[in-house]
């Protein structure tokens, strides 16, 4: 289970980060991103629409959606419950680690320092979210990051726009980026659909043109 999503990661090197409001806004959501050429959703459980969200986008054939902002063991069954089919959280938590472990999920824990890195390692996870990357420092310090974790793959998100992808996808150790910029609240909450699509496009054309 956990090849289908690192693998979709690997091939589009996108992962948009949704915020929403509204259950409702699921559906043309999901047909925007896919527009602009995306299947990948990680629907944040920061609102109380997100679990609604999640399982309507369940149901939409051929998109992974995934939970965002996973903090408890019982975020993680509430979001596997409605269908999520991979789970994201924003730093180090064995317990939630632990729990996808048993359910067979696949986890995008949070890293921002070596010592959460190998922490994951003992976990037997390779595939992390460095975040918030901006804030920490970015491009220079994957790159100081890569050096002693080779096998370490990171999903850079925090602060990413469409100006800051190029020099994250040119690094080899970045697996894909996460981000707000092309599903922004705003932009959910005011039905721009038209702008979301723009917006995923100019990503995916980026991405597409990315070394790596
Ligand atoms: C997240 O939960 O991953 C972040 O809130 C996304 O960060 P961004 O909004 O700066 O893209």
């Amino acid at each position: 289970a956990s090849r289908l999503i690192t693998d979709r990661l690997a091939a589009t090197r996108l992962l948009p980060v949704v915020v929403i409001n509204r259950a409702g806004d699921a559906r043309p959501l999901a047909d925007a991103l896919a527009e602009g050429g995306l299947r990948t959703a990680e629907v944040t459980m920061r609102t109380p629409a997100a679990m609604d969200a999640i399982r309507a986008l369940a149901d939409v054939p051929d998109l992974l959606v995934g939970a965002g902002t996973v903090l408890t063991t019982a975020h993680v069954d509430q979001a596997v419950d409605a269908g999520a089919s991979f789970i994201v959280s924003p730093g180090f938590s064995a317990q939630v680690v632990t729990r996808c472990a048993t359910l067979g999920v696949p986890v995008f824990p949070g890293v921002a320092s070596p010592s959460e890195i190998m922490l994951a390692f003992e976990h037997g996870l390779r595939t992390l979210k460095f975040f918030p990357a901006e804030q920490l420092g970015g491009v220079p310090m994957i790159k100081a990051l890569a050096a002693p974790f080779a096998d370490a793959r990171f999903i850079p998100t925090g602060g990413m726009t469409a100006a800051s992808l190029p020099d994250y996808l040119a690094l080899p150790a970045v697996l894909a980026v996460g981000g707000s910029w092309m599903v922004a609240p705003k932009l959910l909450d005011a039905g721009d659909w038209k702008e979301v699509t723009r917006l995923t496009a100019e990503a995916v054309a980026l991405a597409k043109e990315s070394p790596n």
